[in-house]
């Protein structure tokens, strides 16, 4: 089947109270219509049209995906109008799924249901009976419980008001159809707009039975129109996930306390503490534990690795068996071999840093490559900036850096070398010996210590 897609993402949102339109507000870290645009593309539609208009082009500046149309609502006359001005982009489709960019939950399985009974008659609507209707198009019935019409809550009779069947917005019609109804729409309503709703009377006055379908889950068609709602969407879609990811062999200390922005690849036995936040694309080999209130942004973790409590890790590879934090920052491009430990207050940037070798304490270590086995004492500095460039500090295997060393880069120091605590290193310091850079200690034996004079 030829399918269209039209998500329709023109309107104000007023009641988010937000300068941002609407839906680019943020649900796991993707815009809601980000959201609603994967669905349709999971769901192989062969043209994609998304209508926009408030707030100018920030949407499709936003949202940079290729193969979709964008098309502009210059004004937000009803979202029949808004169909309608997406009809030329999906010129040549047999049939026309209108989604909202504010409904950003609607599962595959459900649109493919939709998809299903699109066979049977020219327009299926997604209904969903709700104890508390209000605000909603009620779907309305003849005595054979056949579809009639749809009725907008501001132009409803008190009986019809008493509906519980509504209209979640979501349908798919034939092409031709659709573009005849649309074409006949009038705004002498309540509300004076084109409502998209009126198509369901003119298909019924030309004999077509239309059908319904129902969502799996009610969250699946419910709409962000302030912010409490999009909490309550963004508190179930992180409890979803988290009970995916136990029933796929993950440990959550506190699935209640635990949110996913992106996606996350678990190997076995991965055990997660409490405030754990896992964004982008992140993979964790098996018997990795993660403590709590640590930050993870695509990175990847080998199998064995223990990152303690408070670390903030984003774009790195950690090696096999590692022990980082707690209170380590590693920042993009870090590259860590097996079992390197990196303890608290460790910052490393675009470094790697190879197998077995220790970054314990206290240290910055930006544009280095350290060897194997390297001792990195507390307080170390990589000093790799000098106000305009970067350069790069190159460690050898099994060196040794004592404390509070400065390596001011580009500066090598050779395997098996050992720098002398307090150093400030500027030159090559040779393999296999002791560089340092200190000024003598003194001991002055006629210094005495001032005392305060009594005041009179
Ligand atoms: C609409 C339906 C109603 C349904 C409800 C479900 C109509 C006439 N009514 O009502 O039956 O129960 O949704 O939430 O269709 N939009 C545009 N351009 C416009 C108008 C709207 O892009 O000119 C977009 C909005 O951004 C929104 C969607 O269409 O994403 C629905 O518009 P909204 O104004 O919320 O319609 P409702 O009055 O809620
Ligand atoms: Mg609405």
């Amino acid at each position: 089947m030829n399918l269209g897609v039209v998500i329709l993402a023109a309107g104000q949102g007023t009641r988010m109270k937000s300068a941002l339109p609407k839906v680019l507000h943020t649900l796991a870290g993707k815009p809601l219509v980000a959201h609603v645009i994967d669905t349709a593309k999971s769901l192989n539609a062969d043209k994609i049209a998304v209508v926009y208009g408030h707030g100018g082009d920030q949407v499709p500046k936003r949202i940079a995906v290729d193969s979709l149309a964008w098309v502009e609502q210059k004004q937000q006359l009803g979202t029949g109008h808004a169909v309608e001005q997406a009809l030329p982009a999906l010129a040549g489709v047999e049939r026309i799924m209108v989604l909202y960019g504010d409904v950003p939950l609607t599962s595959l399985a459900t649109l493919e249901s939709l998809t299903a009974k699109a066979s049977e008659s020219d327009l299926v609507l997604l209904t969903v009976e709700l104890d508390n209707p209000t605000g909603y198009g009620r779907i309305v019935r003849n005595a054979e419980g056949r579809i009639e019409r749809i009725v907008e809550q501001k132009d409803a009779s008190e009986e019809e008001l008493t509906i519980c069947e509504v209209n979640t917005g979501i349908l798919i019609a034939d092409s031709a159809r659709l573009h005849q109804w649309i074409a006949r729409l009038e705004n002498s309503n309540a509300q004076g707009e084109f409502y998209l709703t009126d198509i369901v009377a003119l298909a019924v006055a030309e004999g077509i039975n239309v059908l319904s379908a129902k969502p799996k889950d009610l969250y699946e068609v419910i709409g962000v129109n302030d912010r409490l709602q999009l909490a309550e969407l963004e508190r179930h879609y992180q409890q979803t996930q988290a009970q995916r990811l136990m029933r796929d062999g993950v440990t959550l200390r506190d699935p209640a306390r635990f949110d996913l922005r992106g996606s996350l690849e678990a190997g076995q036995d991965v055990e997660i503490d409490i405030n754990v936040l896992i964004e982008g694309r992140v993979v964790l080999g098996d018997g990795v534990r993660i403590g709590a209130n640590t930050v993870l942004r695509n990175v990847k973790v080998a199998a064995g690795v223990q990152i303690k409590e408070n670390c903030v890790i984003e774009e790195a590879v950690i090696g096999e068996g590692c022990i980082i934090g707690p209170f380590s920052r590693l920042r993009p491009e870090t590259r860590l071999a097996a079992h390197v430990h990196v303890g608290n207050f460790v910052e490393i940037k675009k470094s790697s840093v190879d197998e077995g070798s220790k970054i314990n304490h206290l240290s910055y270590v930006g544009d280095a490559i350290v060897g194997k086995t390297v001792n990195i004492g507390a307080g170390t500095i990589t000093c790799n900036y000098d106000g305009a460039n970067k350069y790069q500090t190159v460690i050898g295997d099994n060196a040794f850096i004592g404390s509070d060393t400065q390596l001011v880069a580009p500066v090598e120091v050779g395997k098996g070398a050992t720098i002398g605590a307090g150093s400030t290193i500027t030159r090559e310091a040779p393999p296999e010996t002791l560089t340092l850079s200190r000024s003598k200690q003194l001991s002055l034996k006629s210094w005495k210590r001032p005392v305060k004079q009594p005041k009179d």
